[in-house]
């Protein structure tokens, strides 16, 4: 992965940064992620919704990156910050209590029994989720794959620390991820879930 000049809008972000808040100056900003953004049209349609909010795109393949940041400078979204960084490193980067919003839109199902440890939720990362969001923060979750969709509703109402309000949806219902899109031209469904974070103890 050699950078590319067109690169310096793109954070790559390593171990040498402890924090994301070392980075990036987050007093009195409403701050949003989308976790594995892919080429990202969802999250330039959210930031362009909303320009105020500080709205962060990850994902580790640059590529994708490049593309997001491509359709930002066309569109206008100034207010992404795309990070290139693994989606575990990043939430360990985030102070407790950071994110208003915080998205995961049709990550890889990992369907098969020998690949399911690659899948990102489980009940760790459910817990990682839950320090970095607000009290009251939002988690919305996207997948076309039934048994995935079942099994992430599982693990988080096991955690107890998130109750579904699913007509909090209805706020970016409108919206659609790149995936979501090419699912529907498949004629395949993607359902969505939005959890709340419950009161931190
Ligand atoms: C199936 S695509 C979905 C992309 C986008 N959310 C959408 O709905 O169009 C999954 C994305 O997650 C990224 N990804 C997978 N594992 C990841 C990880 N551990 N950390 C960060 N990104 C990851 C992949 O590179 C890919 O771009």
């Amino acid at each position: 992965m050699l950078n590319k000049p067109e690169d310096k809008d793109i954070s790559i972000l390593t171990s040498e940064y402890c924090r994301l808040d070392d980075k990036f100056d987050f007093a009195d900003k409403t701050i949003e992620l989308d976790l594995g953004c892919g080429k990202g049209s969802f999250t330039t349609k959210l930031a362009l919704r909303y320009p105020e909010r500080m709205i962060f795109a990850a994902d580790v393949m640059i590529g994708r990156l490049r593309k997001l940041q491509k359709r930002n400078d066309r569109e206008g979204a100034f207010n992404i910050h795309p990070l290139r960084v693994e989606a575990r490193h990043l939430l360990s980067m985030i102070p407790d209590r950071t994110l208003t919003r915080l998205h995961i839109l049709c990550p890889d199902p990992w369907p098969k029994g020998r690949h399911r440890a690659n899948r990102l939720l489980c009940s760790d990362f459910v817990s990682q989720l839950h320090r970095v969001l607000k009290d009251g923060g939002h988690f919305h979750f996207s997948t076309d794959d039934v048994p995935y969709h079942d099994i992430v509703r599982r693990v988080i109402v096991a955690s107890g620390l998130f109750e579904e309000k699913n007509e909090l949806l209805a706020d970016f219902a409108d919206i659609k991820s790149d995936f979501e899109i090419r699912w529907n031209e498949q004629g395949k469904k993607v359902y969505h879930i939005l959890w709340v974070a419950k009161k931190k103890k």
